[in-house]
This record gives structure tokens, C-alpha cells and sequence, in this order.
């Protein structure tokens, strides 16, 4: 065992030794450098801080990995994606959400600063006397009049109607401008700020939509010219589907970097619908709630699934279920799609690779939902050889651990408590 990890090999070993006893390593914690600015291109609830796909990087390296292939199954807004293309590796990756590929798509594309930038002019000329109005059915039309002022939604509109005319479709280039226009809709619109779950605050005053989407095109160019000549490495791949049933890599990947989504934190669906609405992708935002893991809207398949669920999973499944059915059924569908997502990560690794997964714990009306000794019950019985666990520290969440009913970090105490620490799971194949 090394100082810094604690090695589970054997499932029992979770009964004895909970992961809570797992050692904490700052090297884990912090990265002296600044992000690259590609990063702040697009928020992105969940995000992980870039500097942790170098990390697993040097330490599948360090661990005698050749690394030239790596991917990432829940890769969001492509942190990792990004991070493997800037320092000359393959990519592989996918998301279940149109909003997160369409951002990762864009970090990891090899843009040209110049054709950017000259695009931007012509877009703004156009988009003064473009069409204020886009086509959508009456249901996505509906629901964009709660977030948007007539006024702005009519200037937005403009805005796409002219990237849509000046820049080709589908191309890198297109897909950087919706990435851009996708980034300001919140801001543009009656979303309350900050707030990490749908609120409406119809007493906020959004900004000029023409000023702030050249103000942040202007930051895209900077992000684009500062990531530079990308040609050098592989062209990445991003895969929009269900990580449980996307077609496997060509290749199957050395490492895998990726951060799943846990139970009733975030529903991605929804916290991406004025993007998904106008846009196109869905006439209702919830449709995209389908197939996603963790979220609190599927039906109930506890029935079939309980033979399915590992010890740790029925463990916390019963103490659920004496407090909250709901919640229990949730929570026993996330561990089911997690088992899954282990097997699934043994087939995408190459023999002799490792999968990085970077989890926290969760609490669940009262009860602890212990994901990080799930999913390394769940790896070792998909076969992994070792997982190795350290633990590293949410650095903002520490100072607000807890989560108000509408979901902002707080520092006074209700009943949501938020971990302060996370896990780095290494499963050595
Ligand atoms: C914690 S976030 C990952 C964030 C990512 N590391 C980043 O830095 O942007 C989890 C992601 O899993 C995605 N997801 C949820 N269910 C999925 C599924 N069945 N297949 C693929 N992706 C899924 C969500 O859309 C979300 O983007």
C-alpha cells in the first residue's frame, strides 16, 4: 500500500475498513496554475477542476500506463476532453445530454482564432436586422416565455438567426458560436443567479443581449487563440448516447477520467433546458431526462433490480426505505446504473489501464449515501484487480457545507449536509 491510498482488493474489506478511513492527499486538493480559459467558456453544474485529468494522467504514468488514449463516459462539458487534446492525447468520451456535448465538442476542437473572429463581425451586422422569432413547438415555446422577457427572447432569437445564416453547419466553427449563445441564455433571462435548480426571479434585470454575446465571443476568441495550434493531437471524439449502451471506442482507452452524477444532486435535463429549448435539441425539456443516472424522475424498476443490488447498495437501499420509499427506489436505480457503468468501464479500458473516478458521498433525508464504497464494491466485482482510494478536499464546499432547500451552498445547518471531501477511485485493470 502507498502512503497516500489506501488498496482495496477484496470486497470485504469495505466492511472492515470503510473508504472514510482512506487518507487524504492535498496533492489531490489544489494545482498551482491557472485553468486554461477554454474552461470558463460555458458554466457547468458539476464541473470538475481541470487539473484532475493531469493528475490521473501522471499517476496512470507513474504507475507504468502508456498513456496516448484516454476517455471520459460522463464528460460533461469536456474538462477532460479538453485537457487530453491540449496535451497532445486521444479522446473518447460521451454525455447523455446534447447541451454537454455540444460544449465538449467545442473544447476539444481544433479552432482557428482568425476565422472566429471574422465570423463575429459578420454575425453582429446580421443578427441588428435578423428574424426576432425562431421556430419551436407550442410546448418549448411555452416554457421559454417563463424565463424570457418578450424583448429579450426576441434579440436572442436574432442572435441565432444570424449564426445559423453566417456560419456552415454542422462545423467546429458553429458549434463554438451555439456554445457561446448557449452561455448566455441564463444570464439573458429571468433564471436567478447562481441558483443551482430552476428558480425564477422575475424581478432581475437581464442584461443587453447583443452587448453581452459579443462581450462573451470576445472571451471565447481569447480562450480559442490562448489553447492555440491543436493539430498535433488526434482529433477527439464525443459521442452524444447513454453511457450504458453508446457503441465502445475503436480503441479501447488506457485511462479513463471521468466524475459520475449522483443521485438527486443535480437533474441535468433540467438545468440545461432554456439551452435544450432553444436550440432545438428537445420540444420538452424532460424528455431528456431519459436514461439519465441519477435522476429522481425514473419509474420505479426496484422490483426486478433488488437481486441486482451489491451489499453496500442494499445497505443503504433498506435504511432508506424505512425512511422515504421514493427516495429508496431512487437511490436502488442509481446503484443498479452504477454496477452497469463499472462493467461497462471494464470493457472501454484496455487490459492493464486504469479508471479514474473522481466521487463524492451524498446524504439522503437523513440517511448517507455511501457512493464511493459502491462503486469500488462495484469495480472489483466487474473484475477490476485493485482499487486504489485517496481522498482529496471540495475546497468551497468546506467552507458551506450545507445546501439549502433550493439547493444553495450554506453555511448555517439544515438538513442538507454536503461532504467536504471526495474520493479518487483508481481501478487498476
Ligand atoms: C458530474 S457530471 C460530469 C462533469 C464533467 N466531469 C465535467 O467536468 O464537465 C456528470 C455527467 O453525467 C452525465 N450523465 C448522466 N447520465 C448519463 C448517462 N446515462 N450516460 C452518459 N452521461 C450521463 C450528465 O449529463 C453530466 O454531464
Amino acid at each position: 500500500m502507498d502512503r497516500q491510498f489506501v488498496d482495496i482488493t477484496d470486497v470485504r474489506q469495505l466492511w472492515d475498513m470503510p473508504l472514510l478511513n482512506a487518507p487524504a492527499d492535498p496533492e489531490w486538493d489544489t494545482y498551482a496554475s491557472k485553468e486554461p480559459r477554454m474552461h470558463r467558456i460555458h458554466p457547468y453544474p458539476a464541473k470538475f477542476p481541470a487539473f484532475l485529468a493531469e493528475r490521473g494522467i501522471s499517476y496512470a504514468r507513474s504507475a507504468g500506463v502508456r498513456v496516448k488514449m484516454v476517455g471520459d463516459i460522463f464528460c460533461g462539458c469536456g474538462t477532460v476532453a479538453h485537457e487530453a487534446r491540449r496535451l497532445g492525447l486521444g479522446f473518447w468520451g460521451c454525455d447523455i445530454n446534447p447541451v454537454a456535448t455540444l460544449i465538449a465538442r467545442t473544447k476539444s476542437a481544433d479552432l482557428c482564432p482568425l476565422e472566429f473572429r471574422s465570423m463575429l463581425d459578420r454575425i453582429m451586422r446580421l443578427a441588428r436586422r435578423a428574424k426576432g422569432d425562431i421556430q419551436l413547438a407550442p410546448s418549448a415555446r411555452e416554457r421559454l416565455n417563463r424565463w424570457f422577457r418578450p424583448e429579450q427572447f426576441a434579440d436572442l432569437a436574432k442572435v441565432l438567426n444570424a449564426i445559423r445564416h453566417v456560419v456552415p453547419e454542422p462545423s467546429p466553427l458553429q458549434d463554438a458560436y451555439l456554445c457561446t449563445f448557449s452561455a448566455i441564455l441564463k444570464p439573458c433571462s429571468q433564471w436567478q443567479q447562481r441558483a443551482i435548480k430552476p428558480t425564477l426571479d422575475n424581478a432581475k434585470l437581464p442584461p443587453e443581449v447583443f452587448a453581452t454575446f459579443l462581450k462573451h465571443a470576445l472571451t471565447v476568441a481569447q480562450a480559442i487563440e490562448e489553447a492555440g495550434d491543436l493539430s498535433h493531437s488526434p482529433a477527439a471524439v464525443v459521442e452524444l448516447g447513454n453511457a450504458l449502451s453508446v457503441g465502445l471506442p475503436k480503441r479501447r482507452v488506457d485511462l479513463l477520467v471521468s466524475s459520475p452524477p449522483y443521485v438527486t444532486s443535480y437533474e441535468y435535463a433540467d438545468l440545461h433546458q432554456l439551452s435544450s429549448l432553444f436550440l432545438g435539441y428537445a420540444d420538452d425539456h424532460r424528455q431528456l431526462r431519459d436514461g439519465s443516472i441519477g435522476s429522481t424522475q425514473h419509474d420505479f424498476r426496484l422490483a426486478k433490480g433488488i437481486r441486482d443490488l451489491n451489499r453496500t447498495a442494499t445497505r443503504t437501499v433498506f435504511s432508506l426505505y424505512e425512511q422515504d420509499k421514493r427516495a429508496a427506489r431512487s437511490v436502488a436505480n442509481y446503484f443498479i446504473d452504477m454496477q452497469a457503468i463499472a462493467n461497462r468501464a471494464m470493457r472501454i479500458v484496455r487490459p492493464g489501464g486504469i479508471a479514474m473516478f473522481v466521487i463524492g458521498n451524498t446524504q439522503y433525508r437523513g440517511v448517507d449515501v455511501d457512493n464511493a464504497s459502491h462503486l469500488t464494491e462495484s469495480l472489483l466485482s466487474a473484475r477490476f484487480k485493485t482499487v486504489r482510494v485517496t481522498k482529496r478536499t471540495i475546497s468551497n464546499k468546506a467552507a458551506t457545507p450545507y445546501r439549502t432547500p433550493t439547493g444553495k451552498f450554506s453555511r448555517t445547518q439544515t438538513s442538507n449536509h454536503i461532504y467536504s471531501h471526495e474520493y479518487v477511485l483508481m481501478a487498476h485493470r
